[in-house]
């Protein structure tokens, strides 16, 4: 699993080839690392998220990175967590399984992800990163093409959870 690392630090600053965005679904835009993202970027992100026409939850759509290190932005659209009865494990793992199979599909190798859902979408902490743990690793014992996938957490709180299951 020397593929997938667990660091703590601030998703906007890392030099890999993409990052994964927690975005909504208009992809117009918001606050937590939806705005950190689009602040870093810079005005280019909306107007080609513009032309996207929003995502679907689960789903990811990719942009150009503009003024971020990263050249691309994967965005993603977690579920927001209504008691669990609603698909919300399902939909959680959809965004990882996509986010990853789009950035295969464009020759990215390094991918860096936030812990989606996690903050404004109140998915529970833990539960998600069992399934965030699972996901990555059975996606990265069936592919050959990606070097180095992050799960880059902004609190010591999200640190540790994830960092428990590795
Ligand atoms: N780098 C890394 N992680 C970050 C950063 C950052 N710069 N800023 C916030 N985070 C973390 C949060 O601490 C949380 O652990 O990202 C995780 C996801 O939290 P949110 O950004 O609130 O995303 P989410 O829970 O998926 O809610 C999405 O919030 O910002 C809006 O437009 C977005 O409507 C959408 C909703």
């Amino acid at each position: 699993m020397d593929r997938f690392e667990i660091i703590k630090g601030d998703l906007t600053l890392q030099k890999v080839d993409a990052i994964v965005n927690a975005a909504n679904n208009s992809l117009l835009g918001g606050g937590g690392v939806d705005g950190a993202i689009h602040r870093a970027a810079g005005p280019g992100l909306l107007e080609e998220c513009r032309g996207l026409n929003g995502c679907r939850t689960g789903e990811a759509k990719i942009t150009m990175g503009y003024n971020l290190p990263a050249a691309w932005v994967i965005h993603t659209v977690g579920p927001v967590w209504q008691g669990g009865d609603n698909q919300e494990e399902k939909l959680l793992a959809q965004c990882y399984k996509n986010s990853l199979e789009l950035a295969v599909k464009n020759g990215i190798k390094t991918v860096a992800f936030p812990s989606i859902s996690t903050g404004a979408y109140r998915f529970p902490l833990y539960r998600a990163a069992e399934i965030v743990v699972g996901e990555i690793k059975s996606f990265l014992e069936a592919d050959r093409i990606l070097e180095k996938v992050y799960m880059v957490c902004f609190d010591e709180t999200t640190y540790q959870a994830y960092k428990r299951l590795i």
